[in-house]
């Protein structure tokens, strides 16, 4: 069994590793612009610059693409309070200062885009995206209270970014415009490098302190929330999400938990001490729950979609 460590002393014990990947990032990352995907020509003033205001009609996303939009959008949108988490507590000092900056600075471009990219062509009421927006940074991100912590944050963001690539990735294939895609699967590949640094950064804290970074990743699954939560209608909308395939529980276990654990080896690991077996036996119940309740909500999903099917609704929500 391995000594705990505080939280400084984890920071400072994988500095090189962070520094190592961070540079790896900056290999690895492309520079992109939001103004490359965004089809400017379709643009036109509103009313009050002498033209036309936004009309459901002008939209040509269907119910889904726009709900998926919107969520994805705000969720981008609370980066001052991502932001500020990461910030507590990787610490700004040195190497994790520099990536806390970058990583900032990387997700702020997808909301730019995004926004741009529904502005401009109208897929969404612009004004009511504006409200949401005001409510939902006011608010900030929701976190249980308990999380805290390197270990905590960085477990955290690896499934978080993970999904958020699932989500983008989906949403691009929802709107049925090539222009979308194009934009959302450039953002997903962004959220991919993410995903990967935090993966690496929250791997090597298992080898470094094994039993805490076990609880610490029980801790986050067994609470995950998706980072929207709190927004103005996260739970409907999450429902229409899931429903259409967009962010589901079967995503969630087959393409975002079970790989990232695959990754780290957690089930063949053998260098946890009393508390972190303990810790992977509850995360084991845990997955295996999920598996269950995965199967189960595809059946009520097929009988809903069947039912709206039959009755003609299929391209409403
Ligand atoms: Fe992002
Ligand atoms: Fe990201």
């Amino acid at each position: 069994m391995t000594k705990a460590l505080t939280q400084l002393e984890i920071l400072t014990e994988l500095e090189p590793v962070a520094e190592q990947t961070l540079n790896r990032h900056l290999s690895m990352a492309k520079e992109w612009h939001p103004h490359d995907y965004v089809p400017w020509n379709e643009g036109r003033n509103f009313a009050a610059m002498g033209g036309k205001d936004w009309e459901p009609e002008q939209s040509r996303l269907s119910e889904v693409a726009k709900v998926a939009m919107v969520t994805n959008l705000l969720t981008e949108d609370n980066l001052p309070s991502y932001h500020r988490e990461i910030a507590e507590n990787f610490s700004q000092d040195g190497v994790w200062g520099t990536w806390v900056g970058r990583w900032t600075a990387e997700e702020n471009r997808h909301g730019i885009a995004i926004r741009d990219y529904l502005v401009v062509t109208r897929g969404v009421d612009p004004v009511a995206l504006e409200q949401a927006r005001m409510i939902h940074m006011t608010n900030g991100a929701q976190s249980p209270e308990d999380w805290g912590g390197f270990l905590e944050n960085v477990a955290y963001v690896t499934f978080q970014e993970l999904a958020t690539r699932v989500s983008h990735r989906n949403t691009g294939k929802v709107c049925e415009d090539p222009v979308a895609d194009r934009l959302l699967q450039r953002i997903a590949t962004d959220e991919n490098l993410h995903m990967i640094f935090y993966r690496t950064l929250c791997g090597a804290g298992l080898d470094l302190v094994p039993d805490q970074a076990m609880e610490s990743i029980t801790r986050i699954l067994t609470n995950f929330v998706m980072p929207g939560a709190g927004m103005p209608n996260f739970r409907r909308n999450g429902v229409i999400m899931a429903k259409h395939g967009i962010y589901d529980l079967r995503q969630h276990l087959d393409d975002v938990v079970n790989p990232v654990l695959k990754h780290w080896n957690i089930f063949e690991r053998n260098d946890f001490g009393p508390e972190g077996e303990k810790a992977r036996d509850e995360l084991a119940a845990f997955v295996d729950k999920l598996a269950v309740d995965v199967v189960k909500f595809e059946e009520q999903r097929d009988r809903l979609l069947a039912r709206q099917a039959a009755k003609g609704q299929l391209q409403s929500t």
